[in-house]
């Protein structure tokens, strides 16, 4: 991945790679029956094609998944109720977002870190994907990974308590790495899974682990979740390891993922994004205050269709994203690149008497001395995540996305399998917090407690 700063006129947006798009429509094809209405005989779609047709037969499942997803999270353990429609519904939907969340996560860190360029370096390394779903982080973590150095050895375990869901999984892995990627898929409760991997002990070498909207949905399992911590604590004994944690936006579930981070601080672990430090969050004092990633997303045309149907508008997507390692990991890093001051956007507070939240804002920055506050100057608009550098003459120039701009146009282009991967694979509290004035932390979509208008939105951003 190309060292680029994290801003760019257009916001930086994240680009999905050709190779996860067409992935992406190689296994709903595999899974999904044959649509009602085809524009011509099957034999001669394209998966691109062929999804397309399919959109609107899955319509109403897509819109009832998108409501439990948002509106209604508490009933949310319902989904669908039949496993492998939730897995094809969720993987049409939301598991491209998911992506480019990811991407978008890993391009930052990428270019404040150096972190996957270290890790390409690695003889091997595992990916665990826990509550994996359709391996939306996996995928694209191993996708980059393997970009970095296509020798990397990777080892990637999938643990999901639903078998429809493993099943995409496995074959969406299979697509963008080969077949001879070594994959374990194990079915199993996460407490079943991680009461024994606590037994065995934590395995030597670089582990990355995944967790992808998973942890609000185990958050009220007081056995799985001392687990899951446990588990991670052991980890950390060993060395050499990584977590990503993605969680949707809203206030309720952002503040959530803020207190694992504490915990996770507590128990010795170092914050890589999007925190300029490794102390107490001054933002988790206040109640009225959450922290979470935005990114632009440069949706491929399937995306825009689906937004269109769902009357949703996914050009900025927001999660709360957090990105761990080890201490000595951290300090690797910090050998390869010193770091420096950086100064984090986690807020946009409406001016005291502003009226229009995209011009009379101030900028909520956090650095190493607590939060505090910057008045927008000329340029793109900043996003939260983003590093703030004062806008000078091209200080925002260049793009965030590793990714080639791919052209993304169908239906109606020729019929591809799905591309490979390049190369052998076939491819404490803060002392100086401020108030941050009501609202910093909302955005991107309304919440409940937004009173921000935006177009065609739906409430709730957790995806
Ligand atoms: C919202 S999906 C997220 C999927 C994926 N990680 C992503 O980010 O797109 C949550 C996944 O966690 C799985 N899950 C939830 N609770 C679980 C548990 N206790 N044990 C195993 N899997 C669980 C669900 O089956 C589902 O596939």
């Amino acid at each position: 991945m190309p060292k680029k700063p994290d801003q760019n006129p257009i916001w930086g947006q994240v680009h999905i790679p050709r190779r996860y798009y067409s992935n992406w429509a190689a296994t709903l094809s595999k899974f999904a029956r044959a649509p009602r209405h085809l524009p011509r005989p099957k034999a001669e779609l394209s998966d691109l094609e062929l999804v397309a047709a399919l959109i609107p037969d899955l319509r109403a499942d897509l819109v009832q998944l998108w409501e439990a997803f948002t509106t209604e999270r508490a009933e949310v353990a319902r989904y669908l109720m039949d496993p492998k429609k939730e897995a094809l519904v969720y993987l049409l939907g939301f598991h491209l977002a998911n992506q480019a969340r990811t991407l978008g996560v890993l391009e930052r860190v990428e270019n404040r870190s150096g972190l996957l360029s270290f890790l390409a370096e690695a003889d091997s390394l595992r990916l665990v994907d826990l509550g994996a779903g359709t391996a939306a982080l996996s995928q694209i973590t191993a996708g980059e990974l393997l970009q970095q150095r296509s020798q990397l050895a990777l080892a990637i375990e999938l643990v999901d308590k639903n078998q429809a869901f493993l099943d995409v999984a496995i074959h969406g892995h299979k697509g963008l790495l080969g077949e001879e990627q070594e994959i374990v898929t194990r079915r199993q409760k996460l407490d079943e899974y991680l009461s024994r991997e606590l037994t065995q002990g934590p395995i030597a070498g670089p582990v990355w682990y995944q967790l992808g909207y998973v942890w609000n949905e185990i958050v009220a399992n007081p056995r799985t979740t001392q687990l899951l911590l446990r588990y991670l604590a052991a980890g950390l004994q060993q060395g050499r390891r990584i977590i990503t944690l993605v969680e949707p936006a809203n206030q309720d579930l952002a503040r959530g993922a803020m207190e694992l981070r504490e915990e996770l601080l507590q128990m010795g672990y170092r914050v890589l994004y999007p925190c300029p430090h490794s102390e107490s969050c001054p933002m988790l004092e206040r109640s009225r205050d959450w922290c979470y990633s935005e990114f632009a997303w440069e949706r491929p045309p399937l995306m825009r269709t689906i937004d269109r149907l769902l009357e949703i508008d996914r050009q900025r997507i927001g999660c709360s994203a957090y990105l761990f390692v080890s201490p000595d990991l951290e300090q690797n890093l910090l050998v390869r690149r010193p770091g420096t001051s950086q100064e984090i956007v986690v807020g946009r507070p409406l001016l005291p008497r502003g009226r229009d939240p995209r011009r009379d804002f101030d900028y909520l920055l956090c650095s190493p001395d607590g939060l505090g506050k910057k008045k927008p100057e000329s340029g793109p608009e900043l996003l939260r995540g983003q590093t703030w550098s004062k806008p000078t003459t091209g200080a925002r120039k260049g793009s965030t996305s590793s990714a080639k701009q791919e052209p993304s146009s169908e239906p109606g282009e020729g019929k591809q399998g799905p591309t490979q991967a390049k190369g052998s694979r076939q491819a404490k509290s803060h002392p100086k917090t401020q108030s941050t004035g009501k609202g910093s932390g909302q955005t991107q979509t309304r919440s409940k407690s937004s009173k921000q208008k935006r177009p065609k939105q739906k409430p709730s951003p957790s995806r």
